[in-house]
């Protein structure tokens, strides 16, 4: 008899090619310390109960007879992964799903993929099936797409691989950077960014100007390309100077928001090398690239326009069993 199983997954920022990695270009995302566990065990009914008391979810009960229909929002990557999972692997249980997350949803670093990868790998872990990091990759990257219709999957990757990662559309190319460190200082806006909405928007920006929108989006690709080996030569100075120019070819794209811009600017008028949004824009976090010197002064100039200083460790571990 298979005991309770308990498996976590990191969560992750975005370095360098927000939303041209939608769009068949590189990124480079990096795995934070924040985690979300999932445990799971048996029932002897057909009944799935879900407790995710950081959700404010407390007993909430499913039959597996109606795993099909459109779950809640608040459990919906948890309840899809599983509807996946027994479809794929032709299995079937009644489960009891306990998550626990160490960060905000708000923060965007990633919590529903780290959900759904921890609740994939825990259900191949209760019901004894191997699957290798490509498979839980493919079933969570389809689990994200059924809900949110548009991605590029280096969430998913970051919540699998973990560490820093130069990252394909879709998981084309995983390529791990190895790296010691990532002086990095994280602030949040304050503000819940709307992914999906901000990437529908600039697909349909690619429809209306497709040689200026794609032009954007070589020209961040090769900005990732060199900021992969500025990163490895660990040149700060370097690498924040691209993430100056990545941020200006997402102003260009109309991704920023006044509230970003302010944090950015802070940290560069304190001596921070090089500062961005990262993930979809609008709000969520930005990051600045700052040597130990001057560490403190950017996340004072940070906190003195109203952003949160986000304490995380980069380049993270990935998913593994508790
Ligand atoms: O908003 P976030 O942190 O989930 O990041 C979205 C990043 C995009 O490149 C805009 C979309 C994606 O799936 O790659």
């Amino acid at each position: 008899m298979i005991k309770m199983v308990k498996v976590s997954a990191p969560g992750k920022l975005m370095l360098f090619g927000d939303h041209a990695v939608v769009h068949n270009r590189p990124c480079i995302v990096t795995a934070v310390d924040h985690r979300i566990s999932v445990s799971l065990d048996k029932r002897n009914d057909n009944k799935i109960i879900l407790d995710a008391p950081d959700m404010n979810i407390k007993n909430y009960k499913i039959s597996l007879d109606n795993l099909g229909k459109q779950p809640p929002k608040k459990v919906r990557f948890v309840l899809t992964a599983i509807k996946n999972f027994f479809e794929k692997y032709k299995v079937e249980s009644g489960l009891d799903i306990k998550t626990k997350s160490e960060f905000s949803s708000e923060f965007g670093l990633g919590s529903s993929s780290a959900v759904t990868v921890s609740t994939l790998k825990a259900l191949s872990e209760l019901f004894g099936i191997k699957i290798n990091n490509k498979e839980l990759f493919d079933l969570s990257y389809k689990t994200v797409l059924d809900i949110q219709d548009v991605g590029s999957g280096f969430d998913v990757a970051a919540a699998i691989y973990g560490g820093t990662l130069y990252f394909v559309t879709g998981g084309k190319v995983i390529e791990p950077i190895y790296i010691k460190e990532l002086p990095m200082v994280v602030g949040y806006t304050g503000i819940k960014a709307d992914t999906a909405t901000l990437v529908k928007m600039v697909y349909r920006k690619l429809a209306e100007e497709p040689e200026i929108i794609n032009k954007n989006f070589d020209d961040i690709a090769r900005i990732v390309d060199k900021a992969k080996i500025e990163i490895q030569r660990n040149n700060w100075k370097r690498v924040g100077e691209l993430m100056n120019l990545n941020q200006e070819l997402l102003r260009d794209i109309d991704v920023s928001s006044k509230e970003l811009e302010r944090l950015i600017s802070a940290a560069k008028n304190v001596g921070a090398y090089g500062a961005k949004l990262s993930g979809a824009g609008g709000g969520d976090c930005m990051i600045a690239v700052a040597d130990k010197e001057n560490y403190n002064n950017v996340i004072k100039a940070i906190e003195k326009e109203d952003g949160t200083f986000i304490e995380v460790k980069l380049n993270a571990e990935g998913v593994r069993i508790e």
